[in-house]
């Protein structure tokens, strides 16, 4: 080793040894006579004192040093005049007796510093200097530790860890997939797995019982703060199961986790019916941190002469508590926000419950005080409490009051980072009608088993089968999916025939699958987790992209590497493709 200890473990204790030191120099200061100079590395920062005046040598070498130069240094622990209480190490500082510079390092183009002055973009590009900074390091090391959780409490359980093919065969179904042109089947193309689906459920018909895996997946698909082109899950499946014991395994999971790694204590996770968050959330995966569930009032306002109410599928609020202060200005600004395309709401009609306990509302000219006592009720408003309604379809009101809430939700400081709400999300339905292709989809896979008691409804009414599939949400984010699985091959078959695939189509896309199911396949299910989005409700961050160690930018680039990148015209050839330009 070239050093004896690290720059993050010196104290008290050590004063008086002589130690050796490596890392970088996070700063230097020149106070005539005396320099100091700040070394980091992985596990902390020590401060140096280079005494200049009686050591020519140490002098010279002190004056080439620049941020960054990487160092070695030896010397004595001394007891600090100044001490620094912010810092592990900041009781003591090393009088430095021998210095070299193991290498130079430019001006980064960034301070190095918890607090940085660099962009994005410029960050991106010189992404290992931003490793160096403490926030991003610890994430990556809060992802390290709850990766080995992960496989402490699986391996605990008697799950295996299986590595499953990286070079697979494109399917229709999903997201878009990235290929990969094969040289030695020219024409031919591999796809990158968007999860290891069929490989896990083939293991189960192997026997295998319990697999588990920490796998990176690939899907082409738009990004967003919470999606990134290629991303990890802790992918899992169990044979001879109920649903039940993948809820309690999994949950118990997640709770191991947020015990072991952040010493939070959950209690058992509330379950919620797919129907009942459409209802009272207008979303799949509902932020439970806070209340504000939607109540509708189709009863309660129509047939009074009010188009916009008269005219609506669904006529649904919420009651933010406590915003009855809101100015008419805030609240035009807030129907202007609802009014943008990413949202698109027609407007917004709200209701104040005044200190002075009157109701007042922005449809006043159709609905009295009598009336008004009525949403009152159906709100449960207290003085001070604002009510806001939405009109319209009913899908697209959900959606719309959805993103109302999260946003009250968050002005009202209902969101807090700290707080950890847990759920999950059961019974979704089996298909999904598509407009743009006119046609049903799986919504989570076509593995996924029907309910056995809506089955008979495929043909009658498809959109209203249920399937045997969940999903874990926190704090709005989900976290987590999976689904008890087919393994019939007639039901297969069947669920294909539903998909829209001919039987000739379904045998060629996954006839591998159905073929096993006659080979003595276990009844199976599983589940996996956004590895990715669990780290950042961990680490308290907006994005997964800063726990991830080389993550893509919006738009799927890594600017550090610049790819995606053209390839030669050889490359091309040999691989037998045409550009097309
Ligand atoms: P699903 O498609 O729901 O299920 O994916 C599982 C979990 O992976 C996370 N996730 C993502 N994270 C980051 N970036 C992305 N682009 C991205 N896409 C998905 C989410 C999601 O809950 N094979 C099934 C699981 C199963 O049935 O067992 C599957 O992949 O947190």
């Amino acid at each position: 080793m070239l050093r004896t200890h690290t720059c993050g473990e010196l104290n008290i204790s050590h004063l008086g040894q002589t130690v050796t030191l490596c890392g970088w120099v996070q700063k230097s200061r020149d106070l005539g006579g005396t320099t100091f100079i700040d070394v980091r590395d992985r596990y902390g920062l020590t401060q140096l004192v280079l005494n200049t005046d009686s050591d020519a040598a140490l002098r010279d070498t002190g004056r080439k040093l620049g941020r960054e130069f990487v160092v070695k240094v030896t010397g004595n622990v001394l007891e600090r005049t100044n001490k620094n209480p912010k810092i592990p190490t900041g009781d003591i500082e090393i009088a430095v007796e021998a210095l070299e510079i193991l290498n130079e390092a430019k001006i980064p183009p960034f301070l190095i510093e918890d607090e940085t002055d660099g962009g994005e973009e410029l960050r991106a590009k010189y992404r290992y200097l931003d490793l160096r900074r403490n926030p991003i390091r610890n994430n990556l090391m809060l992802r390290h530790k709850m990766a080995q959780e992960v496989r402490k409490y699986l391996d605990g359980l008697d799950f295996i860890e299986v590595e499953t093919p990286v070079l697979i065969k494109s399917t229709p179904e999903g997201a878009r997939d990235f290929v990969v042109p094969s040289r030695m089947n020219q024409g031919e193309f591999y796809a990158l797995p968007q999860s290891p689906q069929t490989f896990k459920q083939l293991l189960m018909v192997s026997g295998f019982d319990r697999y588990f895996q920490i796998v990176k997946c690939f899907r082409d698909e738009d990004l967003r703060a919470d999606r990134q082109p290629e991303f990890t899950q802790i992918d899992c499946e169990m044979s001879f199961i109920e649903q039940e014991d993948i809820l309690n395994i999994f949950e118990g999971m997640a709770r191991h986790l947020f015990k072991t790694v952040k010493g939070v204590e959950l209690d058992e996770f509330p379950r919620m019916q797919y129907a009942d968050a459409m209802r009272l959330y207008g979303s799949d995966k509902p932020d439970v941190r806070f209340g504000m569930q939607f109540v509708e009032l189709n009863d309660t306002v129509k047939g009074k002469g009010f188009g916009v109410f008269d005219n609506a599928e669904l006529v649904v609020g919420i009651n933010a508590k406590g915003a009855a202060s809101y100015t008419r200005k805030q609240l035009d600004e807030l129907t202007e926000w609802l009014k943008r395309p990413q949202i698109g709401a027609t407007g917004l009609i709200y209701m104040r419950h005044n200190d002075d306990g009157s109701l007042k509302s922005s449809v006043d000219k159709f609905y009295n005080e009598e009336e008004l006592q009525k949403w009152s009720a159906a709100f449960d408003t207290k003085p001070g409490d604002l009510v806001l309604v939405l009109a319209g379809l009913t899908d697209k009101v959900r959606k719309q009051l959805n993103e109302l809430r999260l946003e009250m939700g968050s002005r009202l400081g209902l969101r807090s980072k700290d707080v950890f709400a847990p759920l999950w999300v059961l019974d979704f339905p089996l298909l999904e009608f598509d407009e743009e292709s006119g046609r049903y989809h799986a919504m989570h896979h076509p593995f996924t088993s029907p309910k056995p008691e809506d089955i008979t409804m495929l043909d009658t009414n498809p959109g209203a089968v249920r399937a045997n599939a969940y999903d874990m949400v926190i704090n709005g984010i989900e976290v987590g999916g999976g689904s008890i699985r087919i393994y019939d091959r007639e039901l297969q078959s069947l669920m294909f025939k539903h998909l829209g695939f001919t039987p000739e189509e379904a045998q060629k896309q996954f006839g591998f699958l159905m073929d096993a199911f006659e080979f003595g396949a276990p009844p199976h299910g599983g589940i996996a987790f956004g590895f990715d989005r669990l780290c950042s409700i961990f680490a308290g961050l907006d994005s997964i992209r800063d726990v991830m160690a080389f993550p893509k930018n919006n738009s799927g680039r890594d600017v550090m590497i610049d790819a995606p990148a053209t390839i030669s015209e050889a490359q091309l050839q040999e691989l037998s493709i045409k550009t097309i330009v």
